[in-house]
C-alpha cells in the first residue's frame, strides 16, 4: 500500500490509472474517506469487500463524475430524481435508482436498484473525472473503514482501518479533513415518494423543498438493505454511552456550551452542529486510540444536520451493553 501525500494533478492521474489496473484507492470526499474500486471489475470489487470485511450481499455506492452520466447506470429515471440531482449534485448526496445491465448483481447485492452520487470534493471529482477520461465509467467506493466501525474522515484513520489488509499497489490519497464528516443522505427514489434511507446534511426539508414531494423517512419502508441500519455500526471499540453521566477516566463529546463532567476526558468541543458532525468520528476514534473504556456522548438536538448525527450516534452506543 502507498500513501500518496497531496491531491496534486499527477496524484490523481496515477490514482486513476491504479484503479483502470484493478486495484484500490482510498480517497478524501466531503463527508467520509472511500475505499474505491472500478465498479465494472468483479475482481477489483470483490477486494474492495475483503479488505472492509464486508458481507457480500451488501450494494455499494457508485461515485460518477457528473449527473450526464447517470443513464449509464439507471433507466427510467423519476423527475425527483433528476431534480435532486440538479439541485445537489456534486454534494453529500446518494440517489437510489434502478439499475440498467451495467450495475451488476456484484455492486448491487442482487437488488434491482443502485446507488449513485456524485462527490463535491475536489480531489474525489477530479479522480472520478480522471477516471471516467480513461474509460471508466464509475467508481464503487463504500467508506473506507473495517465493516461495522467508524467511518474515516483522513488518511490517517484509513491506514489505521487498512493498511494491513490493502495489497502493494493499493493507494491512499492523503487529502482534506472530510468537511462534512458523516456519510451521505441516501435517498431511495424507485417508489412513489423519496425515501430518506439514511439521514446526512441534505435533509428532508430541502429534498421536499425541491422534489414538491412528501418525504418517507422511515428506512423500513423500503426493501432495500442497508448496512448502515444495522445495530452496531459506526461504532468505536469502546462502549458509546449517550449522556452527561462521565466519570474519571471516560471520554466525553458534546457542544462547546456543555461542561466536561469532572474527571473525564474531553474528546470534542465542537461550537457548532456542523463542527460536530467534522470531529465526531475522529473524537471516537481518540479515545480508542487513548485505549477508553466508555465515551460518554451528549447528542445535538433539533432539526437538519443534528438528525443524521443522532442517527450516527444511537447506531454507535447500541448493541454494546449498558
Ligand atoms: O458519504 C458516503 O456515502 C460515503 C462516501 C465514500 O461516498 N460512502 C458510504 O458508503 O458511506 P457505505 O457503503 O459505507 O454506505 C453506503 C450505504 C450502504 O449502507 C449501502 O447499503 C447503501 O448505501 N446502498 C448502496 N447501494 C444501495 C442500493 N442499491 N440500495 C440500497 N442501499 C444501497
Ligand atoms: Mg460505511
Amino acid at each position: 500500500m502507498k500513501l500518496i501525500s497531496n491531491c496534486t494533478t499527477d496524484a490523481i492521474l496515477k490514482a486513476a490509472r491504479a484503479l483502470k489496473d484493478g486495484q484500490l484507492v482510498a480517497f478524501p470526499t466531503e463527508t467520509v474517506y472511500g475505499i474505491g474500486a472500478d465498479a465494472t471489475n468483479v475482481s477489483a470489487v470483490g477486494r474492495m469487500f475483503q479488505v472492509k470485511g464486508r458481507p457480500r450481499t451488501h450494494p455499494v455506492i457508485v461515485h460518477i463524475s457528473s449527473i450526464t452520466k447517470l443513464k449509464y447506470w439507471a433507466r427510467d429515471i423519476p423527475e425527483c430524481a433528476q431534480k435532486l440531482g440538479d439541485a445537489f449534485w456534486p454534494g453529500p448526496m446518494t440517489i437510489i435508482l434502478k439499475r440498467t445491465n451495467l450495475a451488476s448483481d456484484f455492486i448491487t447485492g442482487g437488488q434491482e436498484s443502485v446507488g449513485l452520487r456524485v462527490p463535491k470534493n475536489k480531489a474525489a471529482l477530479s479522480l472520478t473525472q480522471e477516471f471516467e477520461s480513461l474509460g471508466g465509467f464509475g467508481i464503487a467506493a463504500p467508506s473506507a473503514n473495517r465493516f461495522g466501525s467508524v467511518s474515516p474522515t483522513n488518511a490517517s484513520a484509513v491506514e489505521d482501518e487498512l493498511a494491513t489488509f490493502l495489497g502493494s499497489e493499493d493507494l491512499i490519497l492523503n487529502g482534506d479533513q472530510c468537511e462534512i464528516g458523516v456519510e451521505s443522505t441516501i435517498i431511495d427514489c424507485t417508489q412513489r415518494n423519496p425515501v430518506v434511507l439514511r439521514p446526512g446534511a441534505i435533509t428532508k426539508e430541502m429534498i421536499e423543498q425541491v422534489t414538491n414531494l412528501t418525504v418517507i423517512s422511515k428506512a423500513d419502508k423500503s426493501e432495500v438493505r442497508v448496512p448502515g441500519l444495522l445495530e452496531s455500526h459506526y461504532a468505536p471499540k469502546a462502549q458509546v454511552i449517550l449522556g452527561l453521566g462521565a466519570k474519571l477516566g471516560d471520554g466525553f463529546i458534546a457542544l462547546s456550551k456543555i461542561a466536561t463532567p469532572a474527571g473525564s476526558i474531553r474528546l470534542a468541543s465542537p461550537a457548532s452542529i456542523e463542527d460536530y458532525g467534522k470531529d465526531l468520528y475522529r473524537a471516537l476514534r481518540r479515545g480508542d486510540q487513548l485505549g477508553l473504556n466508555r465515551i460518554y456522548v451528549v447528542e445535538p438536538t433539533g432539526p437538519g444536520l443534528a438528525i443524521a448525527i443522532r442517527d450516527r450516534l444511537s447506531k454507535a452506543s447500541s448493541g454494546k451493553g449498558a
